[in-house]
């Protein structure tokens, strides 16, 4: 971490130094402003932005570990056997594990959703947290969880109304704490650019399937943007022929109805290829 921070310090120097310059040579000394180097108070800004969204982000932590409690025992018994790192298998679940189904449903279970610290959320890839919240949310409300295969053998393990309301019950207060925890600190790593912008989209809706070493359907890579934009999923001579774009407008991608993609981040998406196929001079 405090090498992070650090290499946040140096950058924000870097950047910050073009500004100073223009700054100092443009103005002229008054007595207001020879005390105040603007380089020095973006830097403090910066770290105590830094500090106190540490300091949140543990808040957010606790509480939400607290209240899991509530919702521990309904994870346990219809959860944990796919979704915890920590939940040994039976015996018959370990033998032949390359051809066993109930090893193969945990083994792909805790890349998709891993519960063991309980939060934060752990998966393959390192998706964001409210990517795998979500994911969480919708997988309760469609009840497309447990497995369907797993509840024929242990029919009490399905969710039923009274677990789905105590799960939302942690799981919408926290999405919320989570989203203005974003929104909130969204200015420290702030790229405005068209492909800085769209890596947020990918990043949230996207990459917890297809980026980071996850490769659903065999497509995966979407964190290289350079990459990307040169494979068969992105057209840059018609930039809404694009796949990807497709996929995502006609709703196909994410597979899920509720995550599908607002008209700001389809926008987003196509500002991004649209940019990428204009001639550079
Ligand atoms: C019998 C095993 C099993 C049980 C029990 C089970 N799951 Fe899953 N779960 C899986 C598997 C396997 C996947 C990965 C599916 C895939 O890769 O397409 C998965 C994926 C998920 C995902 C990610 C879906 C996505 O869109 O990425 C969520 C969220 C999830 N499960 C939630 C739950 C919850 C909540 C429970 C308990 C109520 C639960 N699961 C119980 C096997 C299980
Ligand atoms: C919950 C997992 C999941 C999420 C999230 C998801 N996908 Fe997919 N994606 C899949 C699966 C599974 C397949 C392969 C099966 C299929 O085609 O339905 C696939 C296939 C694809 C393919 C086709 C690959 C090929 O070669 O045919 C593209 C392109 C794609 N997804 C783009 C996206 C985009 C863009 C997003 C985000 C806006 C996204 N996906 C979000 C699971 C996901």
């Amino acid at each position: 971490m405090p090498y992070l921070l650090i290499l946040l310090l140096l950058t924000s120097c870097f950047k910050s130094k073009e500004k100073g310059a223009l700054y100092l040579t443009e103005s002229k000394p008054t007595i207001e402003n020879l005390g105040t180097n603007p380089i020095i108070e973006d830097l403090e800004r910066q770290v105590r932005l830094f500090e106190e969204k540490e300091l949140e982000w543990q808040e957010i932590q606790k509480e939400a570990l607290y209240e899991f409690k509530k919702i521990e025992k309904i994870v346990r018994k219809k959860c944990y056997d796919c979704h915890d790192s920590d939940t040994k298998l039976p015996i018959y679940g370990r033998v032949l594990p390359s051809i066993n189904p109930v090893n193969h449903h945990q083994v792909d279970g805790i890349k998709a959703l891993d519960m063991v610290h309980k939060f934060p959320l752990k998966a393959e890839g390192n998706p964001p947290q409210l990517a795998l919240l979500k994911s969480f949310r919708n997988a309760v409300i469609d009840k497309t969880m447990p497995l369907k295969i797993y509840t024929k053998v242990y029919p009490f393990r399905k969710i039923r109304k009274k677990d789905q309301k105590k799960l939302l019950a942690w799981l919408n207060p926290l999405i919320e704490k989570v989203e203005n925890f974003n929104d909130k600190y969204e200015s420290i790593n702030l790229d405005p650019t068209p492909a800085g912008r769209v890596k947020k989209v990918f990043a949230n809706k996207c990459m917890r399937c297809h980026g980071n070493g996850v490769s659903k359907g065999g497509f995966g890579g979407m964190e290289d943007l350079e990459a990307l934009k040169k494979s068969k999923h992105v057209n840059l001579e018609n930039p809404t022929e694009s796949e990807l774009y497709l996929l995502s407008y006609n709703k196909k991608m994410p597979p899920s109805i509720r995550e599908s993609l607002s008209d700001e981040e389809l926008q987003t998406i196509l500002d991004w290829i649209q940019a990428e196929s204009a001639p550079k001079d």
